[in-house]
């Protein structure tokens, strides 16, 4: 990994470019007064409600809440994370990304050879399908399972043709047959001697978030043997961290709204033929929390196929598991089961894609499947086994994220039970506020007030005759405050995204652009004397707060000395206006 990207380079860059050209490129807008305007991308709709307003380098759906900067446009547009987006915008402005070199990174590591390596095999294999003599039998297998040629071309399949040492075919110098062995296209026996790891195979590429060959899965034909071989982990291929078929969805813009998640490499491809082209594949291993981040960051909304036997089920309730912690508001997942002895493949084949999309459509929640499943292993006519039911929720509601789902389901298990349902201590403890990540907390409070202000109109922290005392204050989230402003009189000409994006913590960045889209119905003149007013209140706030903790030591003091000394301070403090000046 390399270093922290300087957060002064951050705002160098957002300086440079316009969130409007950034947009625009993918979106057309339509000068609308002061603003610009369409329809939104994030979600559908006839009339216009998503607004990207030049001067503050923000947009906002009115619609479906949708907001950011151009480095947030980026990432939920086009699904990038905060890193490539940077590096988007940058390489866009002509920039190039400084790294600061941490004692904690890792060298950065060079895996261009093994991408250009794995991307020859893929052209290889392909060719191989094409003109191989023994292709024709990969060939056969593939029309007799109902590919078209077509869909083959989509998805790159391949033949990898019988043989031994067809890798040689790739290699320059002795170095690439290593970097051939790191990228899992060649295997060494005990002798060393290195040899093809995938022999007489129909090849499924496995492509990467950035477009790139990561791996492949094997197919045999007929016969003995494990039915798939896949590539094994390599320096760039984690089984973990990568979807078959994500890559495709997400330059599609099929999975938008939904994404279904089944288990293999051929139902992805039949689907797709079919017309479903939002499907994705796990590779053989079980669902992870990083799959979850990608699906989640692709679309709002899952759907898990699974085998309707018990070894689907059994994955079925992992992956469930796995999916409580990314279960945000907003977010959906449900789990259809398919009939035993069918597989997504076999289904749209023999009955369609509308069936299937019925299917898929219908199926059950999460909520609905942890309550179905759980209850199947009590007995919920007794007491007892309503109580068991609710020791063994109880713990995996908790793990669900604070929100309506959260809400929903405690509620649905208190109804289920008859029993009230205190809530538990959560499983996960929230992360503690860091000194460098300060966060405001969610009640409105001056300290609010002045952050959303300050978000509305950067220029607000310039006024010269602003109160001072109150950054001494100790109010939650008065840190950040003090950063914002700090920070805007070093950059005079900083916009509301150059203050949200400098931040590299995700949720204070979130906290931030959510704040600055709640609703503010403040005239622009009035902005400064309100700001004014939200700092003269901190102070105060905090003046008074000293002041209460001095009458209450005074309260329990019983030394004479002490009490003077209390009442010295105190006097002082009185003498005090709140904004740190003395009175005259
Ligand atoms: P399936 O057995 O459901 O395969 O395994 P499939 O995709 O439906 O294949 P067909 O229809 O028989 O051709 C699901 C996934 O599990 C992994 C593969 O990723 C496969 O797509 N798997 C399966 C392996 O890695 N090795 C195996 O031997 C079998
Ligand atoms: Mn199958």
């Amino acid at each position: 990994m390399a270093g922290r990207i300087p957060p002064e380079f951050i705002d160098q860059l957002l300086s440079r470019i316009d969130i409007v050209d950034v947009i625009e490129k993918r979106v057309p807008l339509k000068k609308a007064g002061k603003e610009y305007q369409a329809c939104c991308p994030f979600h559908t709709e006839k009339t216009p409600s998503f607004t990207v307003s030049q001067q503050k380098q923000f947009y906002h759906c009115f619609g479906c809440g949708a907001h950011g900067s151009a480095i947030g446009f980026l990432m939920d547009y086009d699904h990038m994370n905060f890193v490539e987006a940077i590096e988007e915008l940058a390489s866009d402005a002509g920039l190039e990304v400084p790294r600061e070199e941490g004692a904690t990174d890792r060298p950065r590591q060079d895996f261009s050879r093994l991408y250009e390596l794995l991307e020859q095999a893929n052209r290889f294999f392909q060719q191989q399908l094409r003109e191989h003599p023994e292709a024709s039998r990969a060939v056969e297998y593939l029309k007799k399972r109902g590919l078209s040629g077509e869909i083959a071309r989509d998805f790159g399949i391949g033949f990898a043709p019988p043989g031994w040492d067809h890798y040689r075919h790739l290699v320059k110098d002795q170095a690439d047959i290593r970097a051939l062995q790191t990228a899992g296209l060649v295997s060494t026996g005990d002798s060393g001697k290195p040899y093809d790891r995938f022999r007489d195979r129909i090849m499924f590429p496995i492509i990467d978030s950035r477009g790139r060959v990561a791996g492949f899965g094997g197919r045999i034909l007929e016969g003995d043997g494990p039915k798939y071989l896949n590539s094994p982990e390599t320096p760039v291929f984690h089984k973990g961290e990568i979807l078959y078929g994500l890559y495709d969805v997400r330059r599609s813009h099929a999975g938008k709204q939904q994404i279904l998640v089944v288990e293999g490499y051929m139902d992805v491809v039949a689907l797709a033929q079919s017309g479903i082209r939002n499907a994705v594949a796990t590779l053989g291993t079980a669902t992870t929390e990083r799959h979850l981040e990608l699906l989640f960051r692709t679309a709002p909304k899952v759907v898990f196929c699974f085998d309707g036997d018990r070894a689907g089920r059994d994955a079925a309730w992992k992956a469930l598991k796995t999916a409580l912690p990314s279960m945000k508001t907003g977010r959906e997942a449900r789990f259809l089961f398919l009939p035993e002895g069918e597989d997504p493949d076999t289904l749209v084949r023999s009955k369609g894609a509308d069936a299937f999309r019925a299917l898929v459509e219908n199926a059950p929640t999460l909520s609905r499947f942890l309550f179905d499943h759980l209850s199947g292993e009590v007995d919920t006519t007794t007491l007892d086994g309503r109580a068991r039911l609710a020791d063994m929720a109880r713990p995996l509601i908790e793990r669900i994220p604070p929100g309506s789902l959260h809400d929903l389901m405690t509620q649905e298990l208190a109804h289920l039970t008859g029993l009230e349902i205190t809530p538990g201590k959560r499983a996960t403890p929230p992360p503690p506020p860091s000194a460098r990540n300060p966060r405001v907390g969610s009640k409105s409070t001056p300290v609010r007030h002045a952050i959303r202000l300050l978000l509305e109109q950067p220029a607000l922290a310039l006024s010269p005759d602003l109160p001072q005392a109150w950054r001494s204050s100790n109010a939650r989230g008065i840190d950040l405050l003090v950063q914002l402003m700090d920070h805007t009189h070093a950059n005079p000409d900083i916009t509301t995204a150059g203050l949200i994006d400098r931040w590299e913590d995700e949720r204070i960045r979130e906290q931030l652009s959510a704040l600055a889209t709640t609703d503010l119905s403040i005239p622009e003149e009035g902005l400064a004397e309100e700001f004014h007013d939200a700092l003269e209140r901190l102070a105060h706030q905090y003046h008074k707060y000293q002041r209460d903790q001095l009458l209450e030591q005074l309260k329990h003091a019983t030394d004479d000395a002490e009490k003077r000394e209390l009442i010295r301070r105190i006097s002082e403090l009185n003498a005090q206006r709140p904004d740190g000046r003395k009175t005259d």
